[in-house]
């Protein structure tokens, strides 16, 4: 018997092959009605679209916070990660001291720091994880009393390891944990855990397309992030132009908006999570790490060299890479997706994401394309 059920599967129709969801995760079929009925509500223009759409915007948000673990005020929509990232990096200016972050992130997770220091924050420290093993004690190394913020993925995007939160809250000390969860959030991972920022797009694990995300923040981080980049909507009184703004910032996470938060965006995470929630985070995690061990014994019956930086199941997530012995990754990137396999190509490694609805055929596919047995 399936660990999920037929309301879950039945939302999703991408081919049998499609491995790739640490690039993209296709949608399901409520993301997409959501947004086509939201978006002839707003072509219909019937009455003040503001007053009939805001209301439920609200409950997007609200649902979108119940996922995180967190009340309403401690979560806001994102249009992308990067959006968050930014207004933590930019919230720090100012309080001196470095950022530890992780060598070889996502570029997401390296822009915001790079910007903000460019600006006169935090100078960013490097931290090298021997092997792709991003371990707390690793961080810890890199911690001092001067460390503002510790910032990294939840799962590496080339590496598939995945952190363990817990240990790096320990490791971070008294500086904020941010942490870019879009690797994992979805997949293998909800709420905002002993992070006090978690920051994640929705176009990945979560399904809910691009253009959808979420931050999620700790009392402490509202404390200590400033609302450098809050812009008009992030204010407490928008529309009180008689008053010469700025306008004092919004008590909760809504401050970390530069502008009209992502409505569209918000309905489609709000979408997804109740599509996940057909099924719940464990079981999907659970099928998740069987489709990939699967993939992994193709591999090994292949005589792939896999990436595997992890010592024990707790530190895998839904990444597996590999390369095959004598072959460019480029070329068997390119003979996969003629056989069907839609997988990616990661610097010297190709990279399998399956997702809880991949099938086992796409173990079956993948030996045969290898020509190995099933
Ligand atoms: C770890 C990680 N963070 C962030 C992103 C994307 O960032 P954004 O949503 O800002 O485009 C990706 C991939 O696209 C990623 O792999």
């Amino acid at each position: 018997m399936s660990l999920l059920p037929d309301a879950y599967l039945d939302e999703f129709s991408e081919p049998a092959g499609y491995v790739n969801y640490a690039s993209i995760g296709p949608v399901s079929r409520r993301v997409r009605s959501v947004v086509d009925a939201l978006l002839a509500e707003i072509a219909s223009a019937e009455g003040a679209l503001a007053d009939a759409i805001l209301p439920r915007y609200e409950e997007a948000v609200g649902a979108i916070a119940g996922f995180m673990g967190v009340p309403a005020t401690h979560a806001t929509p994102l249009p992308m990660t990067s959006a968050g990232l930014f207004q933590v990096a930019f919230g720090l200016l100012g309080s001196g001291g470095n950022v530890v972050v992780p060598a070889g992130e996502f570029p997401a997770n390296v822009y915001p720091w790079l910007r903000a220091a460019e600006a006169g924050g935090p100078e960013v420290r490097w931290v090298e994880a021997p092997g792709g093993r991003l371990t707390p004690d690793v961080v810890a190394a890199a911690v001092d009393g001067a460390t503002r913020a510790v910032a990294l993925s939840l799962v590496g995007f080339e590496t598939g390891f995945r952190a363990d939160l817990d240990g790096m809250r320990e490791a971070a000390g008294d500086a904020l944990l941010v942490v870019d969860a879009i690797q994992g959030l979805g997949a293998v991972h909800r709420g905002i855990g002993p992070a006090d920022v978690m920051v994640a797009g929705g176009q990945k694990w979560m399904r809910a397309g691009w253009g959808s995300g979420v931050m999620a923040v700790s009392d402490r981080a509202l404390d200590r992030l400033s609302p450098a980049l809050c812009g008009w909507l992030g204010v407490e009184e928008p529309m009180a132009t008689a008053v010469p703004p700025p306008h004092p910032a919004a008590a909760g996470a809504g401050r970390y908006q530069e502008g009209t938060p992502p409505i569209v965006g918000a309905f489609q995470f709000a979408a997804a999570v109740e599509v996940a929630g057909l099924a719940g985070i464990e079981a999907i995690s659970t099928v998740v790490h069987h489709r990939v061990a699967e993939l992994e014994q193709v591999l090994r019956r292949a005589g792939a060299d896999i990436r595997a930086p992890w010592a024990s199941p707790a530190e895998r997530a839904g990444i597996l890479c590999f390369r095959l012995p004598g072959a460019e990754p480029a070329a068997t990137t390119a003979h996969l997706l003629d056989a069907g396999l839609i997988v990616s190509h990661r610097g010297d490694w190709v990279r399998l994401s399956p997702h809880a609805t991949t099938p086992p055929e796409a173990a079956g596919m993948l030996a045969e394309a290898l020509g190995v047995p099933a």
